[in-house]
């Protein structure tokens, strides 16, 4: 997830750039640069860092521009740094474009432009686009920029200026974010409305498929074949920060609401559904020393690690090596086994965790492979890790993690897919259904959404409870544990997360009349076993709040609460049960008045062991 702004207008592009892209930081902020249209040149700066830097770097600049763009980056491919930061240019340095998302095919045609002698600059997949509008442009920018996104394949919202186009900014849109502003001689393109609130209240948003050319007096939508669209506009009436939330009351409540988009980003051009292969291009150089691994760790904290063992289980079944899924504080005491043909495949949203560092530090002595599933490009672990493979689930600002979580999953099924492909222990039709399910993944979580009032009302039931349970068996055990863990960060009640049948050995004796116990049960995870720990909670007068799919309809007789989400393949249950228990924790906290985005006492990364 990146910034992007594009103005056209008055003399005053580089300042008013400049103060848009602080809106649009919270997107991205590993890098940040400006583009300028200046008498007659193209005017670059770029660097990695804050918006701040950039403008300190800038701030002498005399400049009467009056057509620009602008970016913030959260980077996707290549690390942060100045070179990778955009804007990036074609080989005259005619042409610059920014953009937010990501270009799947960029490969095969950085090869072909570069057989053509075109000279790239950056590990980015941006670039490309770059160096096709150079090769399609004869005078006219907007069917160049047509011209050149054909074949792309991704997700993108770009904006380009070029040196013999003046005073006009083309962007385009294909699954990533535009909106465009109206203003008095002057138009204006971002990623978001807060970026564009402090110019103008007169939007238009820009759809899948279509392209604006934005000029001070006028705007001009197409489709991707080139017929006009004509849309009215819109006007916002929010104040900035609610804009920045879009409209929800925390980030916790956006990002779980994100979800769908950053699933798809993580499973996007990773896979061939025909065929059934995993493509973790990034892997590839590693391939030799994962179909020779003998034992995998998976090492992680909190959420993370709660991914982990969910992973455990997939793996168990699509492996053919012992997996032990460790908890990064604990690892280094318990004198775990590690040689050379160990995998350690460590887990963290921002890739800084102490812990987890401190644990794939101690692997490493030992000369193990390390692959980390991380969310923050360039983060400390991805520089100490053989291998990386990120999950796009675009930045988590609320503390409490719920896209990076999905994401985790998500990658790690894949992970574990393609590590099957590898060492041979998966048929291309085992993967091929894998693949199947995974993919439907976005949809269902857009309706599991759906189910928000319904969890709502329970959290109105609850909120003022003490204490809580949460079970759950096979694969939908760690998930309990994540509920638990959520709804104690979140709501500050304490919550306890277990194995089902665990509860016969201990916890059973806290169950009361008092005691809500939520149940996560189906068909596919050892059904009856879970059923008859519905029973015993009963019969201790517990209140069971059952989570469970649209195929079990005798829950109805022994639970008290039944919240139902559609029925699923077993490998997507966790992912999809995960939701309804986000959004329960969210709710508990809203209605118990928490700082549901920054919890007491928490960081969103724990820099300490
Ligand atoms: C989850 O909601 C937490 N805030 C926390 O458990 C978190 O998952 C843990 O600290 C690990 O963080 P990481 O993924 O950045 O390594």
């Amino acid at each position: 997830m990146c910034g992007i702004i594009g103005y056209v207008g008055k003399p005053r592009a580089k300042d008013l750039i400049l103060e848009a892209l602080q809106k649009l930081e919270y997107r991205g902020y590993d890098s940040t640069g400006i583009a300028l249209l200046e008498n007659g040149k193209l005017w670059i700066e770029k660097k990695a860092g804050k918006v701040r830097e950039l403008a300190e770097l800038v701030n002498n600049k005399e400049s009467n521009a009056s057509t620009g763009i602008g970016h913030s980056r959260w980077a996707t491919h290549g690390e942060p740094s100045d070179i990778n930061a955009h804007p990036h240019w074609d080989c005259r340095k005619n042409i610059a474009v920014i953009h937010n998302g990501i270009i799947e095919n960029y490969l095969p045609y950085k090869e072909k432009l570069q057989a053509k002698g075109h000279e790239f600059l950056s590990q980015t997949d941006t670039e490309v686009i770059a160096h096709l509008i150079e090769e399609n442009y004869k005078g006219h920018l907007e069917e160049a920029v047509r011209k050149s996104l054909q074949g792309l394949h991704g997700a993108f919202a770009i904006a380009v200026i070029a040196k013999d186009s003046p005073g006009e900014v083309v962007v385009a849109r294909q699954c990533s974010p535009l909106v465009l502003g109206l203003g008095q001689g002057e138009n204006f393109a971002a990623s978001d409305i807060p970026a564009l609130l402090n110019y103008t209240r007169d939007m238009v948003f820009l759809n899948d498929g279509e392209i604006a050319t934005i000029r001070s007096d006028s705007i001009k939508i197409t489709d991707w074949n080139g017929k006009i669209i004509e849309r009215k506009p819109q006007r916002i009436e929010w104040d900035v920060v609610t804009a920045q939330k879009q409209g929800y009351k925390h980030f916790m409540l956006k990002e779980i609401h994100e979800q769908p988009d950053s699933v798809a980003n993580s499973l996007r051009g990773r896979y061939a559904l025909e065929t059934g292969e995993v493509r973790l291009h990034e892997l590839e150089p590693l391939s030799a020393k994962l179909k020779k691994a003998k034992m995998i760790y998976l090492i992680a904290c909190g959420t993370a690690y709660h991914a982990g063992m969910t992973a455990k289980y997939l793996w168990q079944e699509y492996l053919d090596l012992p997996i032990s899924v460790e908890l990064a504080s604990e690892f280094r005491y318990s004198h775990p086994y590690l040689d050379k043909d160990t995998l350690v495949v460590a887990i963290s949203q921002s890739g800084e965790t102490m812990d987890t560092m401190a644990a794939v530090r101690k692997a490493r002595e030992a000369g193990t492979t390390i692959v980390s599933i991380v969310n923050v490009v360039g983060s400390t672990l991805t520089r100490e890790s053989d291998g990386v493979v990120y999950t796009h689930a675009g930045p988590e600002i609320s503390v409490a993690s719920t896209k990076a979580t999905l994401t985790q999953i998500t990658v790690l099924n894949l992970l574990g897919l393609y590590m099957g492909q590898l060492r041979g222990t998966l048929s291309a039709q085992k993967r091929k259904e894998a693949l199947d399910n995974l993919v439907k993944l976005p949809k269902l979580v857009e309706i599991v959404l759906k189910k928000e009032k319904e969890v709502e009302q329970l959290a109105q039931t609850f909120y003022n409870k003490a204490n809580f349970l949460f079970l759950g068996r096979d694969i939908l055990c760690p998930i309990a544990l994540e509920g638990a863990l959520k709804l104690k960060e979140i709501s500050y009640i304490h919550a306890e997360g277990y194995a089902a049948g665990e509860m016969k050995h201990g916890p059973i004796a806290l169950i009361d009349q008092n005691m809500p116990v939520i149940v996560l049960v189906t068909k596919n995870s050892a059904y009856d076993k879970v059923f008859a720990n519905v029973e015993e909670v009963r019969a201790r007068k517990g209140i069971v709040i059952a989570l469970t799919d649209d195929r079990n309809k005798e829950i109805e007789r022994v639970a008290d609460y039944v919240l139902e989400i559609p029925h699923t393949a077993k490998l997507l249950t966790p992912m999809l049960f995960t939701i309804p228990l986000q959004l329960l924790a969210y709710h508990v906290g809203v209605l118990r008045g928490t700082d549901v985005d920054q919890p007491r006492n928490l960081a969103k990364s724990v820099t300490v062991e």
